[in-house]
C-alpha cells in the first residue's frame, strides 16, 4: 500500500526505506551553534587547500557567459579527459559530483526486486542509491583483517537476481584497499550480464603497487565494468560537483538519455578544465596530503590506537572508547570529524578523520588523546 500524503498525493514507499544521507557539519553550523571561531573541518575529505590561481581565474573569465546555457556534452573536458586516460569519447559520462553518476547507472540497469552488491561498511550514497529503486540490497561485510572487500563472499551471493556489484576503492569510510589478485580472480568469475561498478573517488592517493585501477581493466575491454572519478576529492572542486565515469558506450548512451541535459554547469566545465592544466601544483598537494596520512598513522599507532593503512585522504581510527562521545567533545572544541558508530555496530569505536592542512592535523593529533583519556576516567 502507497502512504498518501497529508495533501493526498502519493509517496513511492520505498522512499521510506531510504535513511537520509548525513553530511558531515559545515564550519559555519558549527560556529553558530556552538559559539565557537576556531574550527576546522576534517569531516568530508575535502582537499584542505583552495584550487590554484589558475582555476580561480578560469572561475572568474567563465563568470561573463553565465547567462548562457553550459555546453550539454562538455566538449572540451571530455577530449581533455580521453587524452588524460587515452580512453574513447563515446566512453565518457559526466555527473553532478559521481553521486549523480551513481544514480543515473543505477537508474539505467536496475529494476524493482534486483539485488544489488556492496561492502559493508561502504560508501553511504550505495543503500540509498538502491533502496530508492526498489532494488535489494546485498552488504557484504569487509574482511576481518584487512578490511577489504569480500569479492570471495560477493562472488557467492550472485545470482540471476543481481544486476551491479559495487567495489569501492579504496573504500569510504576505511581507507583500505582491494587488492589487485583479488579483484581479477573476482572479474574471472562474474557472469558478464552483472555491471561491476568501480567507485575511484580517492584513486588518485594511492600508493600501494598492490592496487589496481577500475581504468586498467577498462581499458582491457572488459564489457561489463564501469569506473568513476571525482573532481571532489584530489581536485579540490567539492563545492563545483563535478564527476565522471568511464563506461561501456551502451551504458553511455543510456545514461545521457536519462540525465538532466545540463547537468554540469558552465562554471564546473571551466574549472575543471584548468585543473588539468594545474598537475604539477595538484601533485605537490598529494604530495603533502600522502605525508600526513603517513605520519597521522605513525603517531596515533605510536600513542596505542588501532589505524587502519588507508590509501585516501583520510584515515579511520579506533578510540577504544564510545566514538560518539568523542565526536561531539571533539566538536566542542571546534574539530569537525566523523562518527565512526554511524557505519554500524563493529565501528562503534572509530572515528573517520579527513587529513588537514599539517596545523589541523597537529591540533587534531593534540586533542584527540586528551579527549579520549577523558572519556576513559568516565569524564563524559
Ligand atoms: C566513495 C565515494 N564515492 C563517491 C563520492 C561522491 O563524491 P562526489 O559526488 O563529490 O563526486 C564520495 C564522496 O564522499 C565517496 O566517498
Amino acid at each position: 500500500m502507497r502512504p498518501n500524503s497529508n495533501r493526498g498525493f502519493k509517496i513511492r514507499p520505498e522512499i521510506y526505506r531510504v535513511s537520509p544521507y548525513i553530511p558531515g557539519k559545515p564550519i559555519d553550523e558549527v560556529k553558530r551553534e556552538l559559539g565557537i571561531e576556531d574550527v576546522i573541518k576534517l569531516a568530508s575529505n575535502e582537499l584542505p587547500y583552495g584550487p590554484p590561481l589558475k582555476v580561480r581565474q578560469a572561475v572568474f573569465e567563465v563568470a561573463k557567459e553565465l547567462n548562457r546555457y553550459p555546453d550539454s556534452h562538455s566538449y572540451y573536458l571530455r577530449q581533455k579527459i580521453s587524452e588524460k586516460f587515452g580512453i574513447s569519447p563515446e566512453c565518457i559520462v559526466f555527473g553532478n559530483g559521481s553521486s549523480e553518476l551513481i544514480k543515473l547507472i543505477a537508474d539505467a540497469v536496475i529494476v524493482e526486486g534486483d539485488r544489488v552488491i556492496y561492502a559493508d561498511p561502504s560508501f553511504v550514497m550505495y543503500p540509498i542509491v538502491a533502496t530508492s529503486r526498489g532494488a535489494v540490497k546485498v552488504e557484504v561485510p569487509l574482511t576481518a583483517d584487512d578490511l577489504a572487500h569480500d569479492l570471495n563472499r560477493m562472488l557467492e551471493m550472485i545470482d540471476d537476481s543481481v544486476t551491479m556489484v559495487i567495489i569501492c576503492n579504496p573504500n569510504n569510510p576505511t581507507g583500505t584497499i582491494t587488492r589487485k589478485k583479488q579483484i581479477y580472480d573476482f572479474l574471472k568469475n562474474v557472469p558478464p550480464h552483472i555491471l561491476i561498478m568501480f567507485d575511484e573517488a580517492y584513486a588518485e592517493f594511492v600508493t600501494d603497487k598492490d592496487f589496481v585501477s577500475g581504468v586498467e581493466i577498462f581499458k582491457e575491454g572488459l564489457p561489463n565494468v564501469c569506473v568513476l572519478r571525482s573532481f571532489s576529492k584530489a581536485y579540490g572542486l567539492a563545492g563545483l560537483r563535478l564527476g565522471y565515469g568511464f563506461v561501456p558506450e551502451e551504458l553511455a548512451d543510456a545514461v545521457n538519455r536519462i540525465r538532466e541535459p545540463f547537468n554540469i554547469n558552465l562554471v564546473a566545465q571551466a574549472a575543471a578544465l584548468a585543473c588539468l592544466d594545474c598537475e604539477e601544483e595538484y601533485e605537490e598537494i598529494r604530495q603533502i596530503v600522502i605525508r600526513e596520512r603517513e605520519r597521522m598513522e605513525a603517531e596515533l599507532s605510536s600513542s596505542g590506537f588501532t589505524v587502519y593503512r588507508s590509501q585516501a585522504n583520510f584515515i579511520f581510527v579506533d578510540s577504544s572508547v564510545d566514538s560518539t562521545l568523542v565526536f561531539k567533545k571533539l566538536l566542542k572544541k571546534g574539530v569537525i570529524t566523523r562518527d565512526g558508530s554511524i557505519f554500524g555496530e563493529r565501528f562503534k569505536t572509530f572515528l573517520r578523520v579527513t587529513i588537514g592542512t599539517p596545523e589541523e592535523n597537529d591540533r587534531f593529533l593534540s586533542e584527540f588523546p586528551l579527549v579520549v583519556e577523558e572519556i576513559r576516567r568516565g569524564d563524559f
